[in-house]
C-alpha cells in the first residue's frame, strides 16, 4: 500500500462518501432492488462475509474506487455481449453466464481469439466458450483475470466482447456494473419437485454441520419481465449443508395469473430464486432460475424406477478409464450410469457416444460448480426421482470397482450380480461397502490390460466405506458425506454394513505415477485442499509418505504393496477373457 498525504486522504474519503451516498441513492431507483442491494451488501465479504461493517467496506475499497467507474470506451470495432452473471472461480478463472437466448455474433465459438473479457481498466483476456447449462439453457464462457486486475481487492464483472472483423458498434454502458460474484457465496442451482423447491447455495451454511436453522432463512422468488417486477417469499423448511428446501410460491402472488406455466423457456422473462438471510437482511447473490412446479398428469402414479441399480459419480477428464468401468459394472448388474460432468475437456463425449452405441445406458448432467461434490450427489437423488430413473444408486468413482469375492467360486459360465447381493430386508435403505486401496503394483505406465488386471497389489487395511443407497430411503435433508447418505429413519430405514467377504470396492487409488499425478492435481472431490499445498497433511485424502511434493517419490512403483490380491483380476479374466493386445472388446 502506498502512503497518501493527509489532504489526498481527506479528498479520497470524501469521494468515497459521495460514491457511497450515490450508490445507495441509485439503488433505490433501481428496478432490480432486491438483487442489487444484496450485491451491495455483499461487496466485500470474505469467509466471515456476513459480519462486515460499512467501515470495513470503506477500508477495503481500493485506490481506484473502481466500482463505480464507467466502463472503458471500446475503441475498436467490437460487439459487446450482455452477460447476466459472472462468477469468480478458484484460480482466477471467471465464469460468464449469458441470459437465455442471448444473441451471439456469427463467430465460431471454438476460436480463442474471437471473444474476450474486457475489464474496466481496459485490460482484456481471451474468453473461451465453455458450455450450455442444463435446465436453463444459458450459454457460458470462461476467461482468466489478467494480472493487472488481480491486484485489486474488488472488481466489477467484465464485459464479454466479440472482436475481430465483426462490424457493429459496441454497446457502451456508463452505469455502474455490479461486482463479480464469488464462487463461495451464491445460490447456484434450483430444482423443482412436485412438493417443493430445492436450492443449492454456497456460503450460507458452514461446514461440519454448522448449519443455519431454517427459520433464519426465506426463499425469495423474483419475477421480472413484461415491465413487471414482483418478489414473493416462502419459508425455508430444510437447511442442511448446501441444500435448502422451501414451498413453491403461489403463482397468483407473483402476479402471473393462470398463464404461469407458459412463461417457461421464453427467455426474456425470468424468475430468479434466492435465499434471504433474515437477520442480516441479505439476499444471497443467485444465478439460479425458478422452474414452476412440474405439471402433474392425472393418473401419473410413478411406476417402478426404470433401472434397478445405477452407478453415479462426478467426473472430470476420465474418458480413458470409462470403458473398463462401464463394461465391468454393466456385466455385474449396473443398469445405468449417471455421470455428473465437471466440464470435462477430454474425449468424454465421444467415449460416451461410443459406449451408448454398444447398448450401454449412460446419462450425463453438466455440473460445473466448484467444490460441490456432496451437493451434486444430493442433486442426483432429486434428478433420479424426477425422472423415475434409479431404484438404487451406487456412489463409486471411476477408479473404483465393486466386486464380491463370492463370485470367484461360481462355476464356469455363471457370473455374479450385484442384484443378488442387494439386501432383501425391507428396512435396508443403504449398503456400506469397505474399500481396498491398490498401489502401483510395479506398473510404470497405464496398463494396457486395464486397471482391474493391471494393478494387483494393495494395502492391507480396508479404508472408508462406499455406499449404495435406495433412492426412496434417502432422508429429505439429502445430507451426505462423501459417498454416504443419511437415511430416512422416520421412514423406518437403516444402513447396513456388508462384510469384506460379501462385497468389496477395489479402489485403484495409487496408479502408475503419471496417472496418479494427474488425478490428484485436479481432484474431483469436495473439500480436499490442493494436494501440493502444505496443509492438512494428516488428511486421509493425502498420500502417506508423499508430503506435498509433486515429484515422483523413490520406488513409487512398489509402494502401497502389502498384499497381492488377484481376485478381481481373475474374475475379469473369466468375464472378458485374458488380455490380448488387439482384442476388440478390450476393457482398457
Ligand atoms: C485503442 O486505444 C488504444 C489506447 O487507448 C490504442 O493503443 C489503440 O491503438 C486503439 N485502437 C484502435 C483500433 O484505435
Ligand atoms: C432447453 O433446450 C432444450 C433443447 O433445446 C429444450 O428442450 C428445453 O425446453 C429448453 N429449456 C429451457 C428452459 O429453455
Ligand atoms: C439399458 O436399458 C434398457 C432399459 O431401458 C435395458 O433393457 C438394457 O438392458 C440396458 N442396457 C444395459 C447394457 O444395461
Ligand atoms: C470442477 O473443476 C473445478 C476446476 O478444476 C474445481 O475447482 C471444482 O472443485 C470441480 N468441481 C467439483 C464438484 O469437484
Ligand atoms: C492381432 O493383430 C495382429 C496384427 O495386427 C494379427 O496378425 C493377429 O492375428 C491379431 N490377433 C488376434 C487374436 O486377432
Amino acid at each position: 500500500m502506498r502512503r497518501r498525504s493527509p489532504r489526498a486522504t481527506g479528498t479520497f474519503l470524501l469521494c468515497l462518501l459521495l460514491l457511497l451516498l450515490f450508490s445507495i441513492f441509485s439503488l433505490h431507483l433501481s428496478r432490480n432492488a432486491i438483487s442489487t442491494s444484496s450485491l451491495n451488501l455483499n461487496l466485500h465479504y470474505n469467509n466471515d462475509h456476513l459480519h462486515h461493517s460499512k467501515r470495513a467496506l470503506l477500508n477495503e475499497l481500493d485506490d481506484d474506487g473502481l466500482l463505480l467507474h464507467p466502463i472503458a470506451r471500446i475503441n475498436d470495432s467490437s460487439f459487446s455481449v450482455s452477460v447476466s452473471d459472472s462468477i469468480l472461480l478458484p484460480d482466477w478463472e471467471i465464469l460468464l453466464i449469458l441470459s437465455p437466448n442471448t444473441p451471439l455474433p456469427p463467430l465460431p465459438l471454438d476460436r480463442q481469439d474471437n471473444y474476450h473479457c474486457l475489464f474496466r481498466n481496459n485490460e482484456r483476456s481471451p474468453a473461451k466458450f465453455f458450455a450450455v447449462l442444463p435446465f436453463t439453457n444459458r450459454t457460458t464462457f470462461k476467461c482468466f483475470v489478467p494480472e493487472s486486475v488481480r491486484r485489486r481487492r474488488i472488481f466489477s464483472k467484465p464485459t464479454l466482447v466479440a472482436s475481430s472483423s465483426y462490424n457493429e458498434s459496441p454497446e457502451l454502458s456508463s452505469s455502474p456494473v455490479p461486482e463479480i460474484l464469488k464462487w463461495n457465496f451464491f445460490v447456484y442451482e434450483s430444482f423443482s419437485t412436485d412438493d417443493d423447491v430445492v436450492l443449492f447455495a454456497k456460503g450460507v451454511n458452514g461446514r461440519q454441520g454448522n448449519d443455519r436453522s431454517p427459520n433464519e432463512l426465506n426463499c425469495v422468488f423474483t419475477f421480472e419481465g413484461n415491465g413487471v417486477r414482483n418478489a414473493v417469499k416462502t419459508p425455508v423448511t430444510n437447511s442442511v449443508q448446501e441444500v435448502f428446501r422451501c414451498p413453491h410460491p403461489d403463482p397468483s402472488e407473483l402476479g402471473l395469473g393462470p398463464n404461469y406455466q407458459s412463461l417457461e423457456g421464453q427467455g426474456s422473462e425470468k424468475m430468479t430464486v434466492s435465499l434471504e438471510i433474515i437477520a442480516h437482511n441479505i439476499v444471497v447473490p443467485s444465478v439460479a432460475y425458478y422452474t414452476p412446479r412440474p405439471n402433474k398428469e392425472p393418473n401419473s402414479i410413478q411406476a417402478q424406477p426404470k433401472y434397478e441399480i445405477c452407478a453415479c459419480t462426478m467426473v472430470y477428464n476420465v474418458a480413458k478409464f470409462l470403458r473398463e468401468w462401464v463394461m465391468y459394472h454393466s456385466k455385474v448388474g449396473v443398469d445405468n450410469f449417471l455421470l455428473y460432468d465437471n466440464g470435462s475437456e477430454d474425449e468424454l463425449k465421444n467415449m460416451i457416444n461410443e459406449l451408448r452405441g454398444e447398448g450401454y445406458n449412460i446419462s450425463t448432467l453438466l455440473w460445473i460448480w466448484p467444490k460441490t461434490q456432496e451437493a451434486g450427489f444430493s442433486h442426483s437423488i432429486l434428478y433420479s426421482k424426477s425422472m423415475g430413473m434409479c431404484k438404487w444408486i451406487m456412489y463409486v468413482d471411476v477408479d473404483e470397482f465393486v466386486f464380491s469375492p463370492l463370485w470367484n467360486n461360481l462355476e464356469n459360465g455363471k457370473h455374479g450380480s450385484l442384484k443378488s447381493l442387494v439386501p432383501q430386508e425391507k428396512r435396508a435403505g443403504q449398503v456400506s461397502v469397505n474399500c481396498l486401496e491398490f498401489g502401483p503394483s510395479g506398473q510404470k505406465v497405464h496398463p494396457l490390460e486395464g486397471v482391474t488386471q493391471g494393478y494387483t497389489c494393495r494395502k492391507k487395511v480396508e479404508q472408508r466405506h462406499k455406499s449404495m443407497v435406495l433412492v426412496d430411503a434417502v432422508d429429505p435433508s439429502l445430507w451426505n458425506v462423501i459417498h454416504h447418505f443419511k437415511v430416512n429413519e422416520k421412514g423406518g430405514f437403516v444402513s447396513v454394513q456388508l462384510g469384506l467377504d460379501k462385497w468389496v470396492v477395489n479402489h485403484y487409488k495409487y496408479q502408475a505415477w503419471d496417472e496418479f499425478k494427474n488425478k490428484f492435481r485436479r481432484r474431483v472431490s469436495a473439500y480436499v485442499v490442493d494436494w501440493k499445498q502444505n496443509v492438512n497433511l494428516n488428511s486421509k485424502d493425502r498420500t502417506p509418505g508423499l508430503g506435498s511434493e509433486a515429484v515422483e517419490p523413490q520406488d513409487w512403483v512398489n509402494k502401497f504393496c502389502e498384499v497381492r490380491d488377484e481376485r478381481l483380476k481373475s474374475f475379469t479374466q473369466k468375464l472378458f477373457g485374458p488380455f490380448r493386445p488387439n482384442q476388440t472388446h478390450a476393457m482398457a
